[in-house]
Order: C-alpha cells, then sequence, then structure tokens
C-alpha cells in the first residue's frame, strides 16, 4: 500500500487519537487535537494513510495582534513507523496546502535540528512576544506579506496544556 496525505475524516478521529497517544505516551496531545477540533480551530488536520492512520499532523489558526497566523502542533507518528519520512511528508504538505490557501506564517514549538529542515527558525521567531520564549520557538514566513512582529495568541484549547 502506498502513502497518501489527506484531510481527515469523521471517520478519522479515533485513529487520530490513537496515533497521538502512541507518539507521546499519553493522552495531552490527543487531548489537545480533540479540543481544536472541538473549539474550531482545527485549521488542517492531515493524516498518513497506508491503509490506515499512521501519522497525523494538526494546524491550528493563531492570532498575531488581529492579523492570523498558524499554530503547528501536535505532529506524530506511530513509534514503528517513525524515521521512514512520514513526519517529513506530512509537514511538508501542509506547509504547501497553507501557502496555496493564503497564509503567510507559522510558528512551532519543537526541536530546532528537526523543524529546522522546513525552515523554521527561532531567530524569526524571536520578533514575536509569546508565552514560550527560547530556542524552541519558531516560525517560518510563506510570504512576504507576513507579520513580523508582534503579541502571539494561540487558540484556546492550548491554555489547557502544561
Ligand atoms: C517527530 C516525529 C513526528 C517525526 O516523524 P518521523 O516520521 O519519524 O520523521 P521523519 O522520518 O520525517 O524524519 C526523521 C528524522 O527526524 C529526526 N528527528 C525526529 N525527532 C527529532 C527530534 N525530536 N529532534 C531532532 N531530530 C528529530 C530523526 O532523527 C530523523 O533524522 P534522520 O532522517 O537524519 O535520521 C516522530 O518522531 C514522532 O511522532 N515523535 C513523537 C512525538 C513528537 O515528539 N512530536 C513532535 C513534537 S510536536
Amino acid at each position: 500500500m502506498t502513502l497518501a496525505v489527506r484531510d481527515e475524516t469523521l471517520a478519522d478521529v479515533a485513529a487520530i487519537r490513537a496515533v497521538n497517544e502512541a507518539a507521546f505516551a499519553g493522552a495531552q496531545e490527543a487531548d489537545l487535537v480533540d479540543a481544536l477540533r472541538r473549539d474550531g480551530d482545527l485549521l488542517l488536520s492531515l493524516v498518513a494513510d497506508d491503509g490506515g492512520v499512521i501519522g497525523h499532523v494538526a494546524f491550528s489558526r493563531m492570532q498575531i495582534e488581529g492579523d492570523p497566523a498558524v499554530a503547528l502542533a501536535p505532529v506524530a507518528v506511530l513509534p514503528a513507523q517513525q524515521r521512514r519520512g512520514i513526519g517529513t511528508a506530512l509537514i511538508e504538505d501542509g506547509l504547501r496546502r497553507l501557502k496555496q490557501s493564503g497564509e503567510t506564517l507559522v510558528f512551532v514549538l519543537g526541536a530546532p535540528a528537526y523543524y529546522g529542515r522546513f525552515g523554521f527558525a527561532a531567530a524569526s521567531a524571536a520578533r514575536f512576544e509569546t508565552p514560550y520564549p527560547g530556542p524552541y520557538f519558531q516560525s517560518l514566513a510563506l510570504s512576504p506579506r507576513a507579520p513580523s512582529s508582534g503579541a502571539v495568541r494561540y487558540a484556546r484549547a492550548f491554555s489547557a496544556l502544561s
């Protein structure tokens, strides 16, 4: 079976939970995805499907002082399927779709060694005020029209995270 990256459907909701719980060894990220969906803040939710859901990435709406931006989180691949390029396929497909639909700016919180390969950088993110400052807070502009400073506000579901 070949790998497809596609939009989530209602039928994927339980499998998406299972992938997040397995990848993160806990329920926090699975709960985050469900809360983002419930709140209507899930802008783009993609699954990697090879006959079953083996990976997932969520992109949610966030705000920079009235301007829209996008948060990438979480991304998860079943442990037995990691290091085969599935995370890369999910993130690259998501960024391409976001750019096509006119989004200008994406933020992520995560390992710079991983997200740097997609063009995310802490230096560009440092111009924004965030509850999560530091090297893990990175941004990627998809357009020259992207805001370059301001205070970021994540979707409500993120405030439940510890
Ligand atoms: C992070 C994750 C989504 C990557 O998915 P994947 O399908 O394994 O990734 P890819 O195969 O596309 O890329 C693998 C590469 O990323 C690197 N990588 C994975 N996680 C990394 C991390 N936290 N820091 C640095 N590099 C990392 C691997 O070393 C590998 O590098 P290599 O190809 O040079 O050996 C997956 O490992 C996962 O689900 N991890 C647990 C959940 C998690 O930590 N999610 C990210 C935080 S939101």
